[in-house]
């Protein structure tokens, strides 16, 4: 249309008219072209940084199936969805493994766009790792620290080095969520403490790998094993009965399951015989709950992560008696960790946990002195 006007009008121009009218129109229809590509490629870009952090979000939730206790099935899907916000360009993560064991994705549509970006998410091995302890507040943990962009976690616990460690490095890796460059990949299964083999194995894969360890008061951990346990088998015996040996407060079972975990300092001093103190760090039970920011600022710092989870993260939940979450990359709603998480726990006899404190005493003392932090348990 507009060179037909041009023309119409230029039948009464002289040619010189029409020539400037020409070079004019054709100014005028370069610059409108260009424009219009620079605004289509701005969209598109913009278009395609969204997808990608979908796709990160979504790759990730995919293996966010929490099983906190064992293969049970009842674990609580809250605690599942608060997995982290996807990619940002913030930090600098944890020093990358000595294995470099990793995986591509595959060639899937869905990825190409990362590629395009040439980002290249991958599979790796486990830079750090939850190795426990069972009930001191380790899926807490795990949930508050993958609300870091840079912190990408298994959802599950995956048992590679206490029960699947046959199946071989490359099934572990397959077990862990894909991450891209300046990411690190978690993983938590709290009975890796307490395994004899595992530390050895740990080391064996990447002496590098960073240890989160949350310890709690030994007695109330014990009490809480013990409540998890006896929520799945109706007619078990009491605490007290199980605690003790021949029904008196005089000895100790320590070959209970629920007793013998709480010698923290005998599992710790495996640990070091492969680790050096400055690869563990060690997270209060008690303030995690009393003070979630400032332990998960801690965490923060040990794997070398800007601090961007903080006190603005959590808030008190008074019905649950526990800190929860605002939001999550997941959920946009205020949300606790599940039913399973922060249970009440059945009267114990003074009488009984008094000797337990007593039992514990020097084995704490112990664990105060390797750690070089006193926990103050009573
Ligand atoms: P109880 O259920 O006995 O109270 P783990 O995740 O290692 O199994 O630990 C479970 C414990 O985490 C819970 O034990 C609870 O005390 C503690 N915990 C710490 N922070 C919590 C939180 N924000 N919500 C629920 N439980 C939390």
């Amino acid at each position: 249309m507009i060179v037909m006007s041009i023309w119409c009008s230029s039948l009464s121009l002289s040619s010189r008219s029409l020539a400037i009218a020409v070079v004019v129109s054709v100014t005028l229809l370069y610059f409108s072209y260009s424009f219009n590509a620079c605004l289509l490629a701005s969209i598109s870009r913009s278009l395609q940084q969204s997808n990608i952090r979908n796709l990160l979000a979504l790759t990730s939730s995919t293996r966010n199936d929490t099983s906190d206790e064992g293969n049970s099935s009842r674990s609580s899907r809250s605690s599942n969805n608060s997995s982290v916000s996807p990619v940002s360009p913030v930090s600098s993560s944890s020093a990358p493994p000595a294995q470099t064991v990793t995986s591509s994705l595959d060639g899937a549509p869905k990825y190409q766009l990362l590629r395009q970006q040439g980002l290249r998410p991958s599979r790796h091995l486990p830079d750090t790792l939850i190795i426990g302890v069972k009930k001191s507040g380790t899926r807490a943990l795990l949930e508050f620290i993958r609300l870091h962009p840079d912190v990408r976690a298994a959802g599950s616990e995956v048992h590679f080095f206490d029960r699947h460690y046959q199946r071989g490095l490359r099934w572990y890796r397959h077990h862990m969520p894909y991450t891209i460059e300046g990411q690190i990949t978690m993983e938590k299964t709290p009975s890796y403490f307490v395994t004899k083999e595992v530390p050895q194995r740990v080391y064996h894969m990447n002496p590098a790998t960073k240890l989160l360890i949350v310890v709690r008061d030994p007695v109330t951990r014990a009490i809480s094993d013990y409540t998890q346990a006896a929520s799945k088998k109706a007619d078990m015996k009491r605490f007290e009965q199980l605690a003790f040996v021949n029904g008196s407060y005089a000895v100790v079972d320590t070959n209970w399951g629920p007793v013998k975990i709480g010698v923290y300092a005998r599992f710790l001093e495996r640990w070091l015989l492969y680790f050096p103190l400055s690869q563990l760090l060690f997270i209060s039970g008690e303030r995690l709950i009393m003070d979630p920011a400032y332990e998960i600022g801690r965490v923060q710092d040990f794997l070398g992560l800007k601090r961007v989870v903080t006190e603005k993260h959590f808030y008190f939940n008074a019905t649950k008696g526990f800190p929860c979450l605002f939001k999550s990359e997941a959920r946009s709603t205020p949300h606790c960790l599940g039913k399973t998480k922060g249970r009440n726990h059945p009267h114990i006899d003074p009488g009984a946990i008094e000797r337990l404190r007593e039992f514990y005493r020097p084995f704490n003392n112990k664990f105060y002195q390797l750690t070089g932090i006193n926990f103050s348990w009573p």
